[in-house]
């Protein structure tokens, strides 16, 4: 083997690996009657991590479409999606892990994106992973936010 091919390989190689790591795993989820009950990381969510994902507008920008007056200290509000205070008495922990996943499941034809979606039942392509708008965990995060909104 020449040197520059050998050089290739190693190149390539040490390519593979970066993507590898920054590329997540799509994890796979089962749904229960248009609910998730189950976590998708089996790592309890954090809500203040959540908020920060509700407004950072790379990730969730639920402040876009969603008002709440726990999140009033935020701008430019959107008004296309209901008031999201008193969600948590509202819906379950596994139907807003639902919407979140993927709002289709729960509103039929809804402008409001699925943050987490693939399949449902399989491992995904490692050249789709990483193409869901959130992390497992962030979505988890948010989930925990949402359960603190009660009326
Ligand atoms: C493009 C606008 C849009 C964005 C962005 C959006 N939503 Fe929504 N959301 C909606 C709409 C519209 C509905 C009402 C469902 C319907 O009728 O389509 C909804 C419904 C919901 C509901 C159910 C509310 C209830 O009271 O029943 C929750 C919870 C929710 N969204 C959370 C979120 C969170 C959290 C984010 C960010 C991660 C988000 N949404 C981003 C438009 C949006």
């Amino acid at each position: 083997m020449s040197l520059f091919r050998r050089g290739m390989t190693a190149a390539c190689v040490l390519l593979a690996g970066v993507a590898a790591a920054s590329a997540e795993d799509i994890v796979s989820y089962e749904v229960v009657d248009g609910t998730i009950p189950k976590s998708l990381t089996g790592v309890p969510g954090d809500p203040a991590a959540g908020r920060k994902a509700v407004i950072d507008r790379r990730l969730g920008n639920c402040v876009a479409c969603h008002t709440a007056t726990e999140l009033s200290d935020q701008q430019f509000h959107g008004e296309v999606g209901p008031p999201l205070d008193g969600v948590a008495d509202r819906w379950d922990e596994a139907t807003l892990r639902m919407i979140i996943v993927n709002p289709k499941m729960v509103y039929e034809g809804t402008v409001m994106p699925a943050f987490y979606r693939n399949d449902g039942f399989h491992r995904v392509a490692p050249k789709f992973a990483g193409k869901t708008i959130m992390t497992a965990q962030q979505v988890e995060d948010v989930v925990a936010y949402l359960m603190t909104l009660k009326d």
